[in-house]
């Protein structure tokens, strides 16, 4: 098992570390800056019907369901289809509105979930076409599917869920950044010119773990007596701020939630005294000037603040307590990158606790069972 961790002290850090090479791995191939293509036979094959969908419905659970929400404003925003994102829990009991128009788009990291399987079963027995995102190869969802494309993220053995994520959010890009393309809603200009960023990414993962593993070591050692955390953000980074406190959740046992910053003023600024933290994800691209605000109202409230912001920003820093910087991008790549930090985050505090990060308690990898 040592050698398998490749000389980290756990999966979960093994695999954090791994994500440059990870997001490389699911661009490989498919991401052609030069001839200025996003080849995806999946995609490709059904490009009629994925662009002529009256609505794309995304269904997942846990940290995929947090990708599949990000993959709602990305596909809204660049191919311009109406998208929902659903608990598969929650769809497979409530007979939603599904036809043969429909596009149902299922995000599974295991490709084994059961409740994610039986969704699946329904939107089919519909008459929907159903595309599989998974990281698993030949994996029950990858096969019960009609298409689909693989994340190529590797083996995740750390029951806390790392470079899958950043790997869905990769491919869910790449989805939106072709449909767009070719329903004509992005022009070839700006297809270009996101495309090219998102040839960055990789490297831009690389520079914030390594400018951001001793920092974020650091501040983890100010909170494992915490009780509680919060996690804002807004826009593309509101679901990365679900996912960064599902992380805290799952490894540390800390209570964590997280909400879109703008509904703080309608219920948890409540909670907020000098002993709750608040971890908000401010990046200079998406709805900065709100955040900023944000960030005023809970140090008047005596919270403390862990922002995480551009390299350079001034505004924020200067008021919160704990400074965490990555590499600014377009907001709709922020989330992979902003991710990797809140991650690191979690890995060290539930370190510090003394808690089994690669497999908490009452967890499972996969769960097969409802
Ligand atoms: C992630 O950290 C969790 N362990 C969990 O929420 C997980 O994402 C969920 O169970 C879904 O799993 P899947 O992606 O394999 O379907």
């Amino acid at each position: 098992e040592q050698i398998e961790k490749g000389g980290f002290e756990h999966f979960m850090l093994k695999e954090i570390f791994e994500q440059p090479k990870s997001i490389h791995d699911t661009l490989r191939g498919r991401l052609l800056v030069e001839e200025g293509i996003i080849k995806m036979a999946g995609i490709w094959d059904n490009l009629e019907r994925l662009n002529q969908a009256q609505k794309i419905t995304i269904i997942a659970c846990g940290t995929s369901w947090h990708a599949g929400l990000i993959g709602e404003y990305l596909i809204e925003e660049f191919a311009r289809i109406p998208v929902e994102v659903e608990y598969a829990s929650e769809f497979r009991y409530r007979n939603p509105i599904i036809s043969e128009k429909d596009i149902v788009i299922a995000i599974s990291q295991s490709g084994e979930t059961a409740d994610t399987m039986a969704a699946i079963k329904m939107a089919k027995e519909k008459g929907a076409f159903v595309y599989g995102i998974c990281n698993v190869v030949d994996s029950s969802i990858s096969r019960v599917t009609d298409a689909g494309s693989y994340t190529h993220a590797g083996p995740e053995i750390g029951v806390a869920s790392t470079k899958a994520f950043t790997a869905q959010l990769t491919v869910l890009s790449l989805i939106a950044l072709k449909l767009g393309k070719h329903n004509g809603h992005l022009s070839n200009q700006e297809f270009m010119r996101l495309i090219s960023e998102l040839d960055t990414i990789p490297q831009k993962v690389q520079e914030v773990l390594d400018t951001t593993h001793e920092i974020t070591k650091e501040i983890a050692k100010n909170f494992v007596d915490a009780q509680n955390f919060l996690y804002l953000g807004r826009g593309y980074n509101f679901p990365a701020a679900l996912e960064g406190a599902l992380k805290l959740k799952e490894i540390s046992y800390i209570h964590a939630e997280g909400y879109p910053a703008a509904e703080m003023k309608h219920g948890p600024i409540a909670l907020i005294d000098e002993n709750m933290p608040i971890v908000i994800i401010a990046p200079k691209q998406g709805h900065y000037d709100k955040i900023v605000s944000n960030v005023q109202e809970i140090k008047a409230r005596k919270g403390k603040v862990i922002a995480v912001v551009n390299k350079g920003d001034t505004q924020v820093a200067s008021v919160a307590d704990y400074v965490i910087e990555f590499p600014e991008t377009s907001e709709c790549f922020s989330p992979i990158i902003a991710s990797v930090p809140l991650q690191l985050l979690s890995y060290y505090i539930a370190v510090y606790r003394g808690a089994n990060v690669d497999q908490p308690r009452n967890l499972a990898k996969s769960v097969t069972v409802e």
